[in-house]
């Protein structure tokens, strides 16, 4: 019945999380690959978690993608006054417009009633323009913002689905299954291992960074997206919550 299912969800959620070594896990049930209706339950249990987690001034940098979107969906008004701004983690990491972090941070801000920045730079920068760049008054606020963010949230995608997604060059796309890539996340690309192989260029949240960011919510599910989290997790602050469902939970508790 009902109660066993939610015994066994309770379980998984205790196991996976000594397994990867994190915070927390939560899990919801269902596989996002076989019905969309489970991303939506991520996005919900996402913005459940966030509610008991925010009080008072936050940042909250957010990264692009299908899983955030949904996210932003799932937000409503807070009506403790919290004060929130969403600000873009990094910037543009190729994604269509409704995929984009900026996307999704205005969305956040309007289902919550609060703010948000944007942060437009080209995909791949020099390092000539990138220094240039980071001078703009406009975007040097926005990364002092990032750098004093409250939470990060975050989704975890496969590194060759992601490449294809970017439409990475064939050097890229080279490197990535010389390197055995399978994850991606914040732009970087990890082997199972969890050493990075590749990075996207680009200003914003450093990986290093998320080491002094108090609370970090990664959201991923789908039983594909199995090998990515884990090895991303390899990298991940052991403060990172993972909020993913039954599809991912059921097959790396079996390997
Ligand atoms: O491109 C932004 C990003 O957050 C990636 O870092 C991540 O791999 C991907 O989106 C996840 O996208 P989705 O939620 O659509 O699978």
């Amino acid at each position: 019945g009902l109660m066993r299912e939610l015994k066994g969800i309770d379980v998984m959620e205790l196991e996976l999380k000594h397994q990867l070594g994190i915070k927390k896990v939560i899990i919801v049930p269902g596989d996002s690959d076989e019905s969309p209706l489970v991303k939506g339950e991520l996005g919900r249990a996402c913005a459940l978690c966030m509610k008991k987690l925010l009080s008072g001034k936050n940042i909250i940098a957010v990264t692009g993608g299908s899983t955030m979107a949904a996210v932003a969906e799932r937000l409503s008004t807070n009506h403790h006054h919290e004060e929130l701004l969403f600000v873009p983690a990094r910037g543009g990491v190729g994604e269509d417009v409704a995929n984009q972090a900026n996307t999704i941070c205005s969305n956040m801000a309007k289902n919550t009633d609060s703010k948000h920045r944007v942060l437009y730079v080209p995909d791949q920068v020099s390092s000539e323009i990138y220094e240039s760049f980071i001078k703009e008054p406009d975007i040097h606020e926005v990364l002092n913002l990032i750098q004093s963010a409250s939470m990060v949230i975050h989704g975890i995608g496969d590194a060759i689905t992601m490449a294809e997604r970017r439409k990475s060059n064939p050097e890229i796309k080279q490197k990535l299954e010389s390197g055995k890539a399978v994850g991606e996340a914040f732009g970087y690309y990890f082997n199972e291992e969890g050493e990075i192989v590749h990075k996207v260029l680009t200003i914003g949240l450093q990986l290093e960074d998320l080491a002094h960011i108090p609370n970090v919510i990664a959201v991923a599910g789908g039983a594909s997206k199995a090998k990515a989290i884990k090895a991303y997790l390899k990298k991940a602050p052991s403060s990172t919550i993972l909020i993913t469902d039954e599809g991912v939970a059921k097959r790396l508790l079996k390997g």
